[in-house]
């Protein structure tokens, strides 16, 4: 039996990028989708999964900043599988600017969509986990912010550093309910974000700046977006039964080397 069979998932920010590689593996494990995001093109993402995988799904054209567009996806997820086990918290956005360049705007979009919308997804899929028994909550934090961050990363860096801080309070505070809550901290993997991102580093020539990224991971290459949604496929699945409040990085080494200079190779 594939180790999401018969578990009905959640995932925000499912059209592309991560969401999207997290959707396929899911997808590619038996679970059915609520595949939620900004862009009617989840839809079309959607239909190449059923096709790929005769994976049932519904979409949800939502804004996770939005409580009440998440609380209507959960129940419509609800209504259309009979049940919800597994949230994946990813929608996310970053916007690179120099600090004092940087608006409040800018700050309050940040966190109303890194860390009001993870806060409005749990909100609206805990009450069906209660109800269950059972529940497991996946949640996109980052490498950024808790652990390193670049210049330009300010608002990035620290609403998704306070995403590690909910994990660990929503984990405690659950865990004698039977919902497991943890956090992935990527590094980094090509998506619309990071060349996005290429662009602000280096207008000039962005996929110099992506280049580089690859020179700085000791396994000199950005993730695959089904790599982490291997590791998203593991924490919402049974295998991670007894794991709850972790924050795993998932980073192909980018956070280990102490210096670019020191050592054998
Ligand atoms: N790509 C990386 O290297 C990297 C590294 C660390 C963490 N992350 C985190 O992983 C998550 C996904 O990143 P990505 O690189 O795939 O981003 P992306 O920008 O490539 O894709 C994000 C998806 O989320 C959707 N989205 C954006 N705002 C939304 C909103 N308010 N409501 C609903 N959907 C929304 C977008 O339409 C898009 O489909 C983010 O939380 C990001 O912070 C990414």
């Amino acid at each position: 039996m594939a180790k999401l069979e018969g578990k009905v998932a959640l995932i925000t920010g499912a059209a592309a990028g991560l969401g999207e590689g997290i959707a396929t593996v899911y997808a590619s494990y038996g679970a059915k989708l609520c595949m939620v995001d900004l862009s009617s093109d989840v839809e079309k993402t959607a239909e190449k999964l059923r096709k790929e995988y005769g994976a049932e799904i519904i979409t949800y054209v939502g804004n996770v900043a939005d409580r009440a567009q998440m609380d209507e996806a959960a129940k419509k997820t609800v209504e259309a599988f009979g049940e919800l086990n597994i949230a994946c918290c990813n929608a996310g956005v970053c916007r690179l600017a120099p600090f004092e360049e940087m608006t409040d705007e800018m700050r309050d979009f940040h966190i109303d969509v890194n860390i009001k919308g993870v806060w409005n997804t749990c909100k609206a899929v805990i009450p069906y986990m209660l109800k269950q028994g059972k529940g497991a909550i996946v949640i996109a934090s980052s490498v950024t912010g808790d652990i390193v961050a670049d210049a330009g990363e300010a608002a990035y860096a620290m609403t998704k550093a306070a995403l590690v801080g909910l994990t660990k309070c929503l984990a405690v505070e659950y865990a004698d309910r039977n919902i497991r809550v943890n956090c992935s901290q990527l590094g980094y993997a090509r998506t619309p974000m990071v060349e996005k991102m290429a662009v602000e580093s280096n207008p000039e020539d962005p996929e110099q700046a992506i280049a580089d990224i690859a020179i700085g991971v000791p396994m000199k290459r950005l993730a695959k977006p089904t790599e982490v949604g291997e590791l998203f496929a593991f924490l919402g699945s049974d295998e991670s039964s007894y794991l709850t409040g972790s924050q795993i990085v998932i980073d192909g080494g980018s956070t280990l080397p102490e210096t670019m200079s020191i050592g054998t190779n």
